[in-house]
Formats: C-alpha cells, structure tokens, sequence
C-alpha cells in the first residue's frame, strides 16, 4: 500500500495578479507553498484563453512544483511544449483525447518525462478516470464547469472524489486525487473529508488580503479534514 500523501494546496496562477504575480509566488514560497497549478485554454475545448508554457517557467524560476493542466482540444501536442518548460504533471482531459485510449495517451505524456495526469468534466463519469488509473500520477476531478475561477464549488462532485480515492487505495496506487474550481475556506473541508489530497484553488488564495495567509489556512483546514469523511 502506498502511503498516504499529506493533503496540499496548490494555489492556481489563473487568479494571480499578473502585475505581480512574481511577488505572489515568492510570498507563497515563503509560507510553505511547494506546488502550483498553471491552467492552459485554447478557446476550444473551454471558452476562455490564458496562459502558455512561459508561465510554467516563471514558477520553476521560482523554485515550485508545477502541474500543467491542458483545457486544450490538442493536449498530446500540447503536452511536449508544456513538458518542454518544465511542467512536473501535465494534466490532459479525458473528454479531449476521444479516439486515443486514455492509458495509451497518459504513456505518450510519460514518453516526454514528465509525470502524467487525467482530468474529467462534471458531467464526465468517474470510472473514465478509474479506468485508465495504473499510468496516472495525478486524477483530477473538476468541481465547476472549466473555463473560469471564481465559480461556485459543485458538491455533487464529492461521490466521484471518494470512488476515486477508494480505488487508489485499493489498488495502493501513487497517484494524487486532486480537486479543482471553487476550492475555499467554505468547501476545501469537505473536498478534503472526501479524499481530496491536492486542492487547487485561485479565487480564495490570490483573491485574498494576504494570500500567503490564505494558503496557509486553506492547507491547514484541509489536512484536518483529510479523509474523515470518504462516501
Ligand atoms: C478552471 C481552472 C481552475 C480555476 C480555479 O477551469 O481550472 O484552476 O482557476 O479557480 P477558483 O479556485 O477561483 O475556482
């Protein structure tokens, strides 16, 4: 059985102040924050454009694990240029590699030396992810519908988070489960009762006063609940 991992907080760069933002990571950095999440949008497969591998870089500049998470229609291409700046996960949809087996698809993202991560929407079921499980480092179960921070964590997401957490555990696999879109001070207990152990939120940790507080408190909330509560 592979250990258990102790629940993170990976504040999302979405949310980050881009006139700033290196700042706000080195003041991360300095309140114990390891591990950001850059997301990448195409316009396609979410309706909303952001960031390339460039800020990917940024964050490796300054010293954090960084997952890549691809809302691209042509994540496997995609893949390698994040793979390229250094991303340590990238992080491909299920509902973008429709045609490509998901194993088959997360072994070509390991191909480029990089760990591998499988995401699914809210109305994608969670045995597409439990499926493809054995080549995962990383199962994203998304909580709003991808495309923009700031919307409302989706609850009924949570059933999936412990179907999720109890196969990896069955299975004693090495693979984060991780949740994403309305993670805050509000709804990062239950994400984490639920198995949840890498929470990425932008809203509530760059929207905040101070956001190294925030980090801290969010990370602290959620490695209490951690677990307690898996359906
Ligand atoms: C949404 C992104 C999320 C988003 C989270 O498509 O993948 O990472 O930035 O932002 P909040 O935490 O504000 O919901």
């Amino acid at each position: 059985m592979t250990a258990r991992k102790t629940p993170t907080l990976v504040p999302s760069l979405l949310a980050g102040d881009l006139a700033r933002l290196g700042d706000q990571l080195d003041a991360l950095k300095a309140a114990g924050c390891s591990w950001v999440s850059v997301d990448a949008m195409d316009g396609h497969f979410v309706p909303n454009l952001s960031f390339g591998p460039d800020f990917v870089k940024l964050a490796k500049s300054r010293g954090f694990f960084v997952d890549a998470h691809l809302m691209v229609t042509n994540p496997l291409e995609a893949a390698s240029w994040f793979a390229g700046a250094g991303a340590d996960i990238v992080t491909l949809h299920v509902e973008a590699i429709a045609g490509t087996d998901s194993r088959e698809a997360l072994d070509r993202v390991r191909k480029l030396g990089v760990r591998a991560g499988l995401a699914i929407k809210p109305k994608t079921p969670v045995e597409d992810l439990i499926a493809a499980l054995d080549g995962a480092s990383l199962a994203l179960v998304m909580t709003v519908e991808p495309g923009f921070g700031g919307q409302k964590f989706m609850a009924d997401m949570m059933p999936k988070v412990s179907a999720l957490r109890a196969a990896i555990d069955a299975r004693g696999l090495d693979c984060w489960v991780q949740v994403d879109g309305g993670v805050g001070d509000a709804t990062i207990s239950q994400a984490a009762a639920a198995g949840a152990d890498s929470l990425v939120a932008g809203s509530a940790v760059f929207g905040a006063k101070d956001c190294a507080a925030a980090f801290r408190e969010l990370e602290a909330k959620a490695r209490a609940a951690f677990g307690s509560k898996q359906q």
